[in-house]
């Protein structure tokens, strides 16, 4: 281009000069000198443009990436999935186990060569501010472990587009995903990551599979996970060893990707029940899955052949338990958390932390607090006031995690409705687990009571109902008949 307008320049130059002669009439010469020049001019700048033409499409073009030395004999794949925002072990039981400090302390202690670092996804808890200030502490954690690559996963897509792109675009982390898109089909983060791993050419991809009942957050589109990875595998297998595919997806939608994608060698998944125990071959791909609120860090040891390509896997699943050592700088890291929401919650309330205020479905009537039912149900009051159960806030303000809605979504009467728990000023009435937790909603009842009549019946509580708080994490010695024991009135 630029050569062309000097030519076209020179020409013209020349056009002008010999204008000029002729009108001047003088005896017509060859300007021989001239032409020389003009001649050394344009080789010259056919060079130059010949050069720029052979360099230009190397960045432009996918160069092929060499690999720039021999392969090492095996790649060590470390992954995390479903933390679901658990920066630390709940407390709940003597079992502390999980969190990053640990997470931390492991990886601290394995050979750190050869590895390659990543998070599958679900590590948010949700879409409330604390949720988001919870994520963004992981992916900074991530970051100070060395970690390579987080995936998008199905809990982060109830996140709005535009958390997702600014999250993304302040991570130090490198999010990723192929396929999670803004209205206008526009990627918000970036579908893959290629990595020099002791001279070993690694590819991670990020990809999700939303369940049909997923609720996408605002502005947020997920585009066909086959046709995004049909579209960019083919040209990333010519130019990487090892493709390693980050699936946040149920264990079918995983296995058909599997089988759908021979680009793919290692699958690391997904939204399972549990773990998977080995490594499990599908067509030529080594797929491995983790679960548990982040209790554990999954390993798959990848053999590699001479010539950079995949081998044999085998891989196992690591307990963050109490024999881990806990890192204190991600210990740190979790206190700057908790007191940034000390912080939020003295300065605006659970407002300030995003929780939602929901308003009593219709008819249900309003929670009245457990002083209420003790009006009329003294003798069970007095067995509740004896329980754990009445206590169960000020278990967190001793550990000074009352202002984490995480800890205390359990520990009080409904957290996140509009009559339920609101802070320990605004609401003295709702501390602890109460009798409306198990009986629920009380206020038509009292009133029919109050009135002689015998007709809002409080009905039975299922021994179901226990388990929304005494999970397998929190409460992993739960049995009905026992614990009923100790509380019964
Ligand atoms: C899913 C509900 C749930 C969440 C979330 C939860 N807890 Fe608990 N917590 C429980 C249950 C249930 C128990 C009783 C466990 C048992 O005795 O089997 C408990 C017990 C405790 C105890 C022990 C009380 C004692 O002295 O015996 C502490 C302390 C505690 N939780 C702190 C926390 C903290 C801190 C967090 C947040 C990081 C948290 N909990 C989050 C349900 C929860
Ligand atoms: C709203 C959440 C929630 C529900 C529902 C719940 N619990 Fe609990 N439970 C807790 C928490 C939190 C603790 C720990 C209290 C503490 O801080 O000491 C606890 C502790 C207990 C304890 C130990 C109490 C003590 O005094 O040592 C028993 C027993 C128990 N729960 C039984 C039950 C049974 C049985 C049910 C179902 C009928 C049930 N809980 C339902 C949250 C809940
Ligand atoms: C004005 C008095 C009064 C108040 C306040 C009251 N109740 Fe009752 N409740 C009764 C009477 C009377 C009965 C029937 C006799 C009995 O079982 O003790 C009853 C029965 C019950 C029953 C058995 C099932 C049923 O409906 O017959 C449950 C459970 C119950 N109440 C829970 C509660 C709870 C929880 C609260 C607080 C939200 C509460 N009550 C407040 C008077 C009251
Ligand atoms: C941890 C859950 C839990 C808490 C907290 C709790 N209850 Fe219960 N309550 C139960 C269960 C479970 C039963 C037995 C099954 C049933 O009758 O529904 C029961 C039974 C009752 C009954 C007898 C019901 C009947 O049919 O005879 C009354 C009355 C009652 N509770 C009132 C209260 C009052 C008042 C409080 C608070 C001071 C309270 N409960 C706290 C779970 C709870």
């Amino acid at each position: 281009m630029a050569s062309g307008l000097w030519l076209v320049a020179i020409f013209m130059a020349y056009r002008n000069w010999k204008q000029e002669l002729e009108d001047e009439r003088p005896p017509r010469v060859v300007p021989w000198g001239f032409i020389a020049r003009c001649a050394v001019v344009f080789v010259l700048l056919c060079t130059l443009a010949a050069g720029a033409l052979w360099v230009w499409p190397g960045y432009l073009l996918a160069k092929p990436w060499q690999r720039p030395g021999p392969a090492p004999a095996e790649l060590v794949i470390y992954f995390s999935n479903d933390v679901h925002g658990n920066l630390e072990p709940c407390g709940c039981t003597p079992q502390r186990w999980g969190g990053i400090a640990r997470a931390r302390g492991l990886l601290k202690g394995q050979d750190q060569s050869c590895r390659l670092l990543v998070d599958v996804g679900d590590a948010v808890a949700g879409k409330e501010h604390w949720q988001v200030l919870g994520w963004q502490q992981y992916l900074q954690a991530l970051t100070t472990m060395g970690y390579q690559a987080a995936n998008i996963g199905i809990s982060e897509l109830a996140l709005d587009a535009e958390t997702l792109r600014a999250t993304a675009k302040d991570s130090p982390l490198p999010l990723l995903s192929c396929n999670v898109q803004d209205e206008k089909g526009q990627p918000l983060t970036k579908p893959w990551r290629q990595e020099l791993i002791a001279n070993l050419r690694v590819t991670v991809v990020g990809v999700v599979v939303p369940s049909a009942t997923t609720k996408l957050g605002a502005g947020v589109r997920v585009a066909d996970a086959d046709e995004q990875l049909s579209r960019i595998l083919g040209d990333l297998r010519k130019q990487t060893d090892v493709i390693v595919l980050l699936a946040s997806a149920d264990p079918a939608a995983m296995q058909r990707l599997a089988q759908a994608h021979p680009e793919v060698d290692v699958l690391l998944g997904g939204r399972v029940p549990q773990a998977s125990r080995e490594v499990e071959l599908v067509g030529s791909c080594r797929l491995a899955s983790l679960a548990n609120n982040g209790q554990m860090i999954g390993e798959m040891t990848l053999g590699i052949n001479p010539d950079g390509t995949a081998a044999g896997a085998t891989s196992r699943m690591i307990v963050l338990d109490n024999d881990v050592p806990e890192d204190p700088q991600m210990l740190e890291l979790v206190a700057g958390y908790n007191a940034q929401l000390e912080r939020l919650n003295r300065t605006g309330g659970l407002a300030a932390l995003g929780v939602e205020a929901v308003p009593a479905p219709a008819g249900a009537g309003r929670y009245v607090g457990a002083a209420t039912c003790g009006q009329c149900h003294a003798k069970a009051y007095e067995i509740w006031e004896k329980t754990g159960h009445s206590s169960a806030y000020g278990s967190l303000t001793r550990r000074g995690r009352d202002a984490n809605p995480g800890c205390v979504v359990c520990h009080v009467v409904e957290l996140g409705a509009a009559d339920g728990f609101r802070g320990p000023t605004i609401t003295p009435d709702r501390i602890g687990v109460q009798c409306e937790s198990c009986h629920g909603r009380g206020s038509r009842h009292v009133a029919a009571r109050r009135n002689g009549e015998n007709t809002a019946r409080m009905g039975k509580v299922s021994p179901k109902s226990c388990d929304a708080c005494h999970d397998c994490i929190h409460s992993p010695a739960f049995d009905y008949a026992s614990y009923w024991q100790k509380i019964k009135h």
